[in-house]
C-alpha cells in the first residue's frame, strides 16, 4: 500500500542536494510538531520548479492552504497539478530535478529527510491518489491495510485498531463496515475503494488532505456522494482540503477558492463565488463560459447537498 507510507522516491534529486535536507531540518522545528500559527499558511509552496532531463514542468508555482481552508487546483491534462503536489512531498522519482520552497507550519520540507516525509505523508498530509484500485494493496483486506496506517501513525494495534478501523469505514460510509473489514480491494466498487482511501487518509487524523482526482471515473451518483463525504469531513475535522481536478464543477462545489494551472504555471487565483464576475484570465473565462449551469453567490462549503450540482461539469477540455 502506497498511498500513505510512500516509502518510493522520498529523496528528491537536483538543485537542493541531498545533503541540504539535514541543515534545513537543524534550523527548524519537526514540521509536524509546530503549533499553527494564524498568520502562518499551513502549507505554503512557493516558486516550486520541476524539470525532468531539459523539460521544465513546472516555472515556478506559488501556492498556500491556510489550515482548515479548502482549496482547489484546476487545469488541462499535463498542466502540472500532480506534479506540483508529488514534489512538495517528496514523491517525485529521483530524475526530477526540483527547486523552489515547501514550507509546511512554516518549517520547510522540500529536502527533508526520507523518514521525516514518511512521517508527514499519512500523518499531518493525507493523500488520496486518482486510481484507488491501483493504490491500494490488493493482496491485503481493507482492515489491514486501514490498521496499518493506524498502528504505524497512531502506534495503534490489536482491538482498538480493528475498532477505530470500523469506525473509519462508518464515517466513509462503508455499509456494514464490520464485515467489510476483511474484504479484499476487488471485492468492493470503485467507488467504495475511493471511501477506503479516503478512510486511510483520514486514519492518522491529517491537518489537510491532498484529493488528486478522488471522483474521476465514477458515476456522477457516487461522484456527488464522495464530494458530500469530503466536504463533511471537512466541517466535522475542520481539515484542509486540496481538490485536485480537471473539473470545475467538482472544485466549485467543495472550494472556496482555486488556482488556476496552465502548462505549468499558476495563471490566475480566484474565490469560487468571484469566477463568474472578476476571472481575468482568458483560460479562467472559457471554463466559467463552459459551465451555463454555474451557481454563483453561494457558500460551496455550507451549502446543503444536492443532486443536480454535479451536473454542473465544465471541463477544461470542453472549454477549450
Ligand atoms: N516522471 C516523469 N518524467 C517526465 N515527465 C513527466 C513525469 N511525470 C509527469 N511528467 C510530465 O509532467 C507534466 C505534468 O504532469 P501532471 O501529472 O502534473 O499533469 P496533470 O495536470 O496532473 O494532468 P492530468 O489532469 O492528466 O492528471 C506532463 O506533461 C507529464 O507528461
Ligand atoms: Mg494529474
Amino acid at each position: 500500500m502506497h498511498i500513505l507510507t510512500a516509502n518510493s522516491q522520498g529523496r528528491r534529486a537536483g538543485l537542493i542536494g541531498p545533503d541540504v535536507g539535514p541543515n534545513i531540518a537543524r534550523l527548524h522545528p519537526r514540521p509536524d510538531e509546530v503549533p499553527v500559527a494564524s498568520s502562518v499558511p499551513l502549507i505554503d509552496i512557493r516558486n516550486l520548479t520541476v524539470s525532468f532531463g531539459g523539460a521544465r514542468i513546472l516555472r515556478g508555482i506559488d501556492l498556500a492552504v491556510d489550515a482548515g481552508e479548502s482549496i482547489g487546483v484546476i487545469g488541462g491534462s499535463g498542466s502540472g497539478k500532480s506534479i506540483t503536489w508529488l514534489a512538495a512531498m517528496g514523491l517525485l522519482p529521483k530524475t526530477a530535478q526540483i527547486g523552489g520552497s515547501v514550507l509546511l507550519r512554516g518549517s520547510e520540507i522540500l529536502g527533508a529527510s526520507r523518514s521525516t516525509l514518511e512521517r508527514l505523508r499519512g500523518g499531518t498530509v493525507g493523500i488520496v491518489f486518482q486510481d484507488a484500485a491501483a493504490a491500494l494493496n490488493p493482496v491485503r483486506s481493507v482492515g489491514w491495510q486501514i490498521a496499518e496506517v493506524l498502528r504505524l501513525h497512531r502506534g495503534m494495534t490489536g482491538q482498538p485498531a480493528q475498532e477505530e478501523a470500523k469506525r473509519l469505514l462508518d464515517q466513509v460510509g462503508i455499509p456494514e463496515a464490520r464485515r467489510r473489514l476483511s474484504s479484499y480491494p476487488f471485492e468492493l466498487s470503485g467507488g467504495q475503494n475511493q471511501r477506503v482511501m479516503i478512510a486511510m487518509a483520514l486514519a492518522a487524523r491529517p491537518a489537510i488532505l491532498i484529493a488528486d482526482e478522488p471522483t474521476t471515473g465514477l458515476d456522477v451518483t457516487i461522484q456527488a456522494q464522495i464530494l458530500d463525504l469530503l466536504r463533511a469531513l471537512r466541517r466535522d475535522m475542520g481539515m484542509a482540503l486540496v481538490m485536485i481536478s480537471h473539473d470545475l464543477g467538482v472544485v466549485a462545489d467543495v472550494c472556496e477558492r482555486t488556482y488556476v494551472m496552465d502548462a505549468g504555471v499558476v495563471v490566475e487565483e480566484i474565490s469560487i463565488r468571484d469566477l463568474h464576475r472578476s476571472a481575468k484570465h482568458s483560460y479562467t473565462k472559457r471554463l466559467v463560459a463552459a459551465a451555463p449551469a454555474w451557481n454563483t453567490g453561494r457558500n460551496p462549503a455550507d451549502h446543503a447537498p444536492s443532486p443536480d450540482r454535479v451536473s454542473v461539469k465544465a471541463t477544461v477540455e470542453n472549454a477549450a
